[in-house]
């Protein structure tokens, strides 16, 4: 294997010095986009000569042993397969961090600010290499080795980039679980995965309340059982009490505080897995989205260098958690491997007040944002409050991510938080994807409130109809996308099937996103939402598989139906249709209960809003419950049911709408 040894000077100049003018001098001899025919040529380039440019862009990036061959690809159902770089050799925590080191060493790496506003940390290049190194050397003293699935379930601190980076470093592949995720969604996770270590913290701090992290592992370990996972490894952040478990659990303090500063890192192939994040589908599960080392990387570090228009001297901020995709590629990975200064965010924006981000902005002079359009709506919802006590002159870029934006939410994120200042990025992607693939550039972009507008390059979106046809010009259809990119997942951990079934047997030899789009005359792409049984909470995706199967393991529940309903705030909120076991009578008190119940399976995240107790759901005549129906009546648009003559007891239609819970 290839050594990046941090051990003395040569090893220094390996992984530091050499590695840092190389990916450095690529960068800088990119073309410029500064306008739209620039943007043109660029896109032309990037999918006429589609190998060519990504490894133009890949050399942005510091391999320890050159790749030569580009793509190889198939996405035929019966030999599906995407690789990338396959025979490049790299470290991906060596081009996060030590790259830097050489011109970049006292630059904030991160900028972190806790739930507490008086609680900040800062991070240099330098000092994220001292911690990641003995993170990394303590993670192998604990016998983790390359290939080890290591679960990181932690708040959003530091030492929580240091476990993803220590992983990276040594190739163990990390699971980031969302802290709002319940013990029983961890344990599916852990199990799934067949997590070796789990990292967590005594308890998390959000809003000034505690999230009882580490109870929450003890659970889940009790649940999954001590097959796999052999360690837990626990950072002290709230000072709760714990339970402790010896020989199982470790304080994370103590283990690197054992550890060298440096660490010699080998390197990995390109295809080698960086990490597993679970996303909600449309059936059963949870499935664990498995990205690669090398072209995650190249993508990530390509798209935020182009989608936020970064320079050397920018203060980002993603607001996202770690525990999401949007994290991953725009808290961690694209800004630390262009060396940038990443502001990360332990808390809330209504905590100590609504005021909080512009605070935060104003603090660090932060020129670039990127939030979710349901963290937009709940500043406007009391919009004096969230402007106030902050100018945000510091921003040039405003962008966002994870559910559509409406026109309106547009306007005023533009208008009033960024002072008529500042283009809005709308930028669509998914878990699956890695990195934006739909978004205006800065420069090189009209822009249009509501709509993600064009494909990043080297990416060809399509729409096509039920029959996989594409149609051309203005159309609205499923949206695709024709080739492969690097930073697209490559599997589903365990279950390459599933990936084959769920992405590319619908519109064979594509890629099917899940969403519906609208294209208007101009090419703009508007996304109009799922077409599946997928719901979007808060921008955070919840399966009704899911919520239904957490509802009917509650043991007054006999049957149960799950739809979205817009929400104000949240984009879609969690409606439930149930069906009490015969004998038992639904009151409020049981509602209460039942919610408590979804929570507690599933998380925070997945808190029911409405829960409609009848005595039958809408069937046809072969059994399949009616969610068309459904979604109407929670939306309290039951005008136009449509056809309902297939069902099996059209009675039951009156019934729901008499005791609709939205009413306007
Ligand atoms: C939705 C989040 C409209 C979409 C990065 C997608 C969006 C799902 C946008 C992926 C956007 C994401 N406009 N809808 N700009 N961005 N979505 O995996 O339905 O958490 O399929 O990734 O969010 O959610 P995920």
């Amino acid at each position: 294997m290839a050594e990046a040894s941090q051990g003395g000077k040569t090893g220094q100049s390996l992984s530091g010095q050499v590695a840092t003018t190389s990916g450095q001098a690529a960068v800088a001899a990119l073309p410029a986009v500064d306008s739209p025919q620039d943007y043109e040529r660029l896109y032309r380039h990037s999918t006429c000569e589609g190998e060519a440019f990504w490894a133009e862009q890949a050399r942005c990036i510091d391999w320890l042993r050159p790749f030569e061959q580009v793509k190889n690809v198939s996405y035929a159902t019966e030999d599906l397969h995407i690789r990338w770089y396959e025979d490049g050799l790299l470290n991906v925590c060596v081009n996060c961090v030590d790259r830097h080191l050489a011109t970049r060493r006292d630059k904030t790496a991160i900028l972190w600010q806790g739930d507490a506003p008086a609680d900040t940390r800062s991070i240099s290049y330098g000092e994220l290499h001292t911690q990641v190194c003995r993170l990394a050397n303590g993670l192998q003293a604990q016998g983790i080795d390359s290939g080890d699935r290591v679960v990181i379930y932690m708040p959003m601190v530091p030492e929580a980039v240091f476990a993803m980076l220590a992983c990276a470093r040594i190739g163990a592949v990390h699971s980031v679980v969302f802290g709002g995720f319940s013990a029983n969604a961890l344990a599916d996770r852990i199990i799934d995965c067949g997590a070796k270590m789990v990292i967590t913290a005594d308890a998390g701090v959000r809003g000034g309340k505690s999230i009882p992290l580490k109870a929450n592992v003890d659970a889940a370990l009790a649940r999954a059982g001590t097959e796999c996972v052999d360690a837990v490894l626990v950072l002290e952040r709230s000072g709760a009490d714990i339970a402790w478990q010896a020989g199982r659990d470790i304080w994370y303090h103590e283990l690197v505080a054992r550890q060298a500063d440096r660490h010699s890192a080998a390197g990995v192939g390109a295809e080698h897995p960086l990490f597993v994040l679970y996303t909600s589908g449309s059936t059963g599960k949870p499935k664990g989205l498995q990205h690669c080392s090398g072209g995650y990387l190249v993508y990530a570090a390509a798209t935020f260098r182009y989608v936020f228009d970064y320079r050397e001297d920018d203060v980002y901020w993603c607001t996202a958690d770690i525990g999401w995709i949007t994290g991953h590629s725009y808290v961690v990975y694209g800004p630390l491997a262009n060396g940038a200064t990443t502001v990360m965010f332990e808390g809330v924006p209504n905590y100590p007040d609504l005021g909080r981000f512009g605070q935060i902005i104003d603090r660090y002079r932060v020129s670039l944002f990127y939030t979710a359009p349901t963290a937009v709506r709940t500043l406007m919802s009391d919009a004096d409050a969230a402007l106030a006590g902050s100018g945000r002159d510091s921003l040039r870029l405003l962008a966002c991510a994870g559910e559509p934006i409406n026109p309106g939410v547009w306007r005023w994120y533009s208008d009033a938080f960024g002072n008529g200042r500042c283009p809005v990025i709308d930028t669509w992607w998914q878990t699956e994807t890695g990195g934006v693939m739909i978004a205006p550039l800065p420069k090189a972009t009209a822009l249009k409130p509501g709509s993600a507008t064009r494909p990043f390059f080297g990416i060809e979106p399509q729409l096509v109809d039920a029959n996989s046809d594409i149609l051309t010009g203005a159309a609205d259809g499923h949206l695709v996308i024709l080739d492969a990119w690097p930073g697209q997942a490559r599997t589903i951990w365990g279950d390459h099937q599933r990936f084959i079934d769920t992405y590319f047997s619908t519109h064979p030899g594509m890629y099917f996103t899940g969403d519906g789009a609208r294209r208007d005359a101009d090419g703009d792409y508007w996304i109009t939402g799922r077409v599946d049984d997928v719901l979007n909470v808060s921008g955070h995706r919840l399966g009704t598989a899911e919520i239904e199967s957490a509802t009917v393991s509650h043991p007054a529940v006999a049957e149960a139906a799950v739809v979205g309903f817009p929400h104000p705030i949240k984009g879609e909120a969690i409606y439930i249709y149930a069906t009490p076991v015969a004998g038992i009578e639904a009151n409020t008190e049981l509602t209460a209960e039942l919610c408590a119940w979804v929570r507690k399976e599933l998380g925070p995240v997945a808190t029911p809003d409405r829960v409609q107790w009848t005595p039958g759901l809408p069937k046809t005549r072969s059994g399949k419950i009616m969610r068309r129906i459904l979604r109407k009546i929670a939306a309290d648009d039951f005008a136009s049911l449509g056809d309902t003559s297939t069902l099996a007891e059209p009675g039951v239609v009156e019934e729901l709408i008499a005791g609709r819970l939205n009413r306007a």
